[in-house]
């Protein structure tokens, strides 16, 4: 997770700023600061080269992901299978600045994709053409407001079979393919893949 300092000041803005962001619920402040910075970034690259939490931070604010369902072939029988799948997910998922989770469950797989939009994009092709698996049902594709799972290159875990349809059932995306609030808190599919994910990662310590 990205930790940006941030100090109090009393600013003056706009009217027609104010009426664009209040309404965009909690957080409104951030989203702002976020829109503000990517403006200083634009115009002044130098500055941006010398500061690397404003490259960090300004990545932070822009984030996309992918969620799907698909169904594992012969192939992907084994743990060992899914093991190696494993570790060549990570390394390139950590080349591509993007993070996320992997459920399993006899023979079906959820996956939750996030990070910047051409890293996310250059992951889930290599996903989408991937032979070891088929049905690939594609649940979400847009922008969120950030990283939920910033310490994993790829997180995998064997779910239940009524935990994963629950998830994989969820609603996840409104009618424009984004996660439905802006702060993702009221999000259903996300809501319960968060909740499942906490329970699995406080059980294992
Ligand atoms: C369920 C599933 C999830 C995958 N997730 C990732 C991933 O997170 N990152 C990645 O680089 N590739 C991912 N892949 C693609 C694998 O890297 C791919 O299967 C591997 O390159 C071998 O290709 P093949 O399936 O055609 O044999 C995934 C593939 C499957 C089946």
């Amino acid at each position: 997770m990205v930790v940006a300092t941030t100090n109090r000041a009393r600013v003056r803005h706009s009217c027609e700023l104010l009426a664009h962001f209040k309404p965009t619920g909690d957080g409104w402040q951030a989203r702002m600061d976020g829109v503000l910075l990517q403006c200083v970034a634009r115009h002044n690259k130098s500055a941006m080269s010398h500061e690397p939490w404003l490259t960090r931070l300004i990545e932070f604010t822009t984030m996309h992901a992918v969620a799907y369902v698909s169904s594992a072939t012969q192939r992907l029988a084994t743990p060992q299978s899914i093991d190696r799948l494993l570790t060549g997910a990570c390394s390139f998922n950590q080349a591509c600045g993007v993070t996320g989770v992997l459920l399993h469950q006899g023979g079906n797989f959820f996956q939750y994709l996030e990070g910047p939009p051409e890293g996310v994009a250059q992951v889930y092709a290599r996903v989408k053409r991937a032979t070891s698996h088929h049905g690939l049902i594609e649940l979400l594709n847009g922008p969120v407001e950030q990283r939920h799972f910033s310490a994993w290159s790829m997180g995998f875990a064997e779910a239940t079979r009524s935990d994963l349809q629950r998830i994989a059932q969820a609603s996840w995306a409104n009618e424009l393919g984004r996660i439905s609030s802006a702060a993702n808190a009221d999000n259903p599919g996300l809501v319960m893949l968060l909740d499942f994910w906490r329970r699995g990662t406080r059980a294992t310590g």
